[in-house]
């Protein structure tokens, strides 16, 4: 059965784990859809663990159409999540609007993420009232790291924590299907999951989330750059690529690779005019 928002709410109302985890392309969704994880996000951070820039601020819409559509044609019954890039949504309601719909026509996905809490509750209330389910964004807002001055923990202070609670408030209130909760004290999130109705799901906000995101690079361990102290590193599938890389690269310079098993075989006389 495709998953819906109905089923992520249901998921919350009893107390089932929410698992959702980045995909960029159609072959790694089909593998994340098989396994029957619910939520895919077509996460920004494709700018980092794809693209190569060293921010999510780069990445563009056509960037996020493209390998969106992908991994839809991926997927058969997880909920697909298009992540709105820097200034796709921010400056005005039309854009946001326009843009929005453009993942759900063009990209064929089923919703949107999009980073903020109070100050994009209005963008959010109109995206919903138009027949698109939005995922809210808070804590550490990667579109806001110039900001922020880096990776750096939200909500410590009272006032801090205050703020970030006002933010998942201002997206459930507008009609935020989900809030992602990241980089932000386990008790902080565990308080802000109890108070809200909709599911929080937490990357790097402890296990009292109602589920947890990552981005896959990090569980599959194929991102070398920086492994952030939130992810769990399920395989090092980049040793295994560099292994199987050196050994295809290792045979072709002997002559190893391609033996009859990988060639096409044919009469040789048939090429006795070309000679
Ligand atoms: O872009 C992304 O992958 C994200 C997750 C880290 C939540 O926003």
């Amino acid at each position: 059965m495709p998953v819906t928002v109905s089923t992520i709410q249901k998921m919350k109302e009893k107390g089932e784990k929410i698992t959702m985890i980045t995909a960029y392309d159609y072959t790694t969704a089909k593998i994340v859809d098989a396994a029957g994880i619910p939520l895919i996000l077509v996460g920004d951070s494709l700018g980092m663990v794809v693209l190569g820039y060293d921010s999510t601020v780069p990445v563009t819409i056509e960037d996020m159409l493209h390998h969106t559509a992908a991994v839809v044609r991926g997927t058969k019954n997880a909920m697909v999540i298009g992540d709105m890039p820097f200034m796709t949504y921010q400056a005005n309601i039309d854009d946001a609007m326009y843009n929005a719909a453009r993942f759900l026509q063009e990209a064929r996905c089923q919703a949107v993420k999009i980073e903020g809490g109070v100050t994009t509750a209005e963008v959010t209330r109109r995206l919903v009232s138009a027949g698109i389910p939005v995922c809210g964004h808070i804590g550490l807002t990667p579109q806001s790291i110039n900001v922020f001055g880096g990776h750096k923990i939200q909500g410590k202070t009272p006032e801090a924590a205050r703020r970030l609670l006002d933010d998942a408030i201002a997206f459930e209130q507008a009609g935020a299907f989900a809030v992602v909760l990241e980089t932000v004290p386990a008790p902080l999130a565990t308080l802000v999951t109890k108070k809200l109705s909709i599911p929080t799901i937490g990357i790097g906000a402890g296990a009292g989330c109602d589920g947890q995101v990552q981005v896959i690079n990090d569980v599959l361990g194929s991102y070398t750059d920086f492994v952030p102290k939130h992810a769990k590193q399920y395989a090092r599938i980049a040793d295994i690529i560099a292994k199987a890389v050196a050994e295809y690269h290792a045979d072709v310079k002997s002559g190893a690779f391609p033996t009859e098993a990988q060639s096409f075989p044919m009469d040789e006389s048939l090429l006795k005019d070309l000679m």
